[in-house]
């Protein structure tokens, strides 16, 4: 946090514009400021943290949420809670889930991972913590090291992102970074081998993958795939062997200590080209609150299931592609995208050239008395990739209902945030409704997981990586 009191002060302004310019873009007094954008139900806030003069500059503008800067603050979070259906939180038994919280993170010790120092947090004030209170978020001032396990005390229902500790770059997506995706929407056209490829994913192949990752097929071993957990190391070490099997070149790649790695996979352009696709999902979960299991299988083990498919098919039609195709498995989801911050900001750094990022999260479940769907996300994305996937959805997945959907900000956030043009694939064009939700029984076997509509949202992101690459067949 800023040291010192110095008359600074935390500033929440709105972030409601998609892709027009924000006040942050605007402001040159923000510019340079920035500590991200975090959500309160439909609205989007972007912080900064400014001296009273850059606020006085702002006089006029509505909705300015300012917050002095005090030096008892240490690690800023902001927690929310995600958009579900209203039928699931009556079926929450808790009520207060905020206050419940509340308690929580007064009285019950915690630690970070088994290999790492416990942390006991006693007697906190709790009017020391919420230093504000939104409609469905709050930010909150934390110790450090609590800020990596809240995810363990928060309500199922509720989310947390750390604020960074130095202002960071906001990189909006620059319009030319932009006409590659218009380029392939544009041209696009129904391709009966496209058709094939993407009918060649197999139910049979997904419901063994999962399976293995929630640990019901007995063999995996694994209970958990929290970050901290041993199934977590489990899961990346066979994931990147699966990877490899299909031909890619993978990493593991550590992101901050504790944390279980991300998987980064690669299957090189036949063209000279540093043009880079990337599709990606998360294989880190979150149980229920008091648990040790944690099986994901629809959090996110639908998305990295749908990955794998995807690279079981490559390699079974020998499919090549003409740009350069990363596939990746990102963990520390949970407690705030930073897995995928890490690779997001590396990538930026190298000047890397991503013409399209999609990232699945939660695609299998599907209510008995809805259609088969795919959501893709409001508030937070680029427009372009969202038309594309859903242009291609009609032509390739005519099965499923596309619209949009107001639960936000996967692992593509992080992309967003860096100027990459990208979107979400999710299972509802609606919020969440799934009923094992951040619940230690979310497996593969039960009413509503849908291996079928699994299929067909992979089929989507398949056609999409064929579409936006171009490829070959060896
Ligand atoms: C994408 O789909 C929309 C809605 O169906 C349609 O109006 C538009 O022409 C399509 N765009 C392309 C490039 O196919
Ligand atoms: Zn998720």
């Amino acid at each position: 946090m800023v040291a010192g009191s110095t008359g600074l002060f935390l500033l929440l302004l709105p972030f409601n514009v998609p892709n027009g310019p924000s006040l942050i873009e605007q402001n040159s007094c923000l510019n340079g400021n920035f500590y991200g954008n975090y959500r309160d139900g439909e609205v989007l806030r972007s912080a900064s943290i400014v001296d009273a003069s850059c606020i006085n500059g702002l006089a006029g503008q509505s909705d300015l949420l300012v917050i002095p800067v005090n030096n008892r603050m240490e690690q800023l979070v902001w927690v929310e809670q995600e958009a579900v259906d209203a039928s699931l939180k009556e079926s929450s038994p808790e009520t207060d889930e905020f206050g419940l919280f509340m308690n929580r993170l007064a009285s019950s010790p915690y630690s970070r991972s088994q290999h790492h120092h416990q942390g006991i947090l006693t007697s906190i004030n709790q009017d020391s913590i919420v230093v504000h209170r939104g409609n469905n978020a709050a930010l909150l001032s934390i110790s450090r090291d609590m800020a990596f396990t809240l995810d363990t005390v928060l309500p199922r229902f509720w989310k947390y992102t750390s604020l960074p500790s130095s202002p960071v770059d906001y990189i909006p997506v620059p319009p030319s970074a932009i006409e590659p995706v218009k380029r392939i929407l544009s041209k696009l056209e129904f391709d009966p081998i496209v058709a094939r490829l993407t009918n060649s994913l197999s139910i049979p192949q997904m419901r063994n993958d999962v399976r293995f990752l929630t640990g019901e097929d007995g063999q995996s071993g694994i209970v958990s795939r929290h970050s901290f957990a041993k199934g977590s190391r489990t899961a990346a070490k066979w994931l990147k062997e699966r990877f490899e099997e299909t031909g890619a070149t993978c990493h593991l790649k550590d992101f901050l200590p504790g944390f279980a790695p991300n998987v980064i996979c690669r299957y090189k352009a036949t063209l000279n080209t540093a043009e880079t696709v990337l599709f990606s999902a998360h294989y880190d979960s979150r149980g229920s609150f008091g648990s040790t299991r944690a099986p994901g299988g629809d959090d996110d083990g639908s998305g990295i299931t749908a990955l794998l498919g995807i690279a079981r098919a490559i390699k079974n039609n020998g499919v090549k592609f003409r740009a350069n195709l990363e596939l990746v498995a990102f963990a520390g989801e949970e407690q705030g995208l930073l897995g995928s911050k890490a690779y997001a900001r590396e990538l930026r750094a190298g000047n890397a050239n991503i013409i399209l990022m999609v990232q699945a999260d939660m695609l299998a479940y599907h209510h008995p008395d809805e259609p088969a769907q795919l959501g893709l996300p409001n508030l937070i994305g680029t427009l372009e990739v969202a038309q594309l996937v859903a242009n291609i959805s009609a032509l390739y997945s005519p099965e499923l209902t596309v619209g949009l959907t107001p639960v936000c900000c996967s692992d593509h956030q992080s992309f967003h945030e860096q100027g990459f043009p990208s979107t979400q694939v999710f299972e509802r064009a609606g919020p969440i409704i799934d009923p094992m939700y951040h619940n230690s029984r979310d497996l593969s076997d039960r009413i509503g997981y849908d291996l079928q509509q699994l299929k067909s949202i992979a089929k989507v992101q398949f056609a999409t990586l064929l579409h936006a690459s171009g490829f070959e067949l060896q």
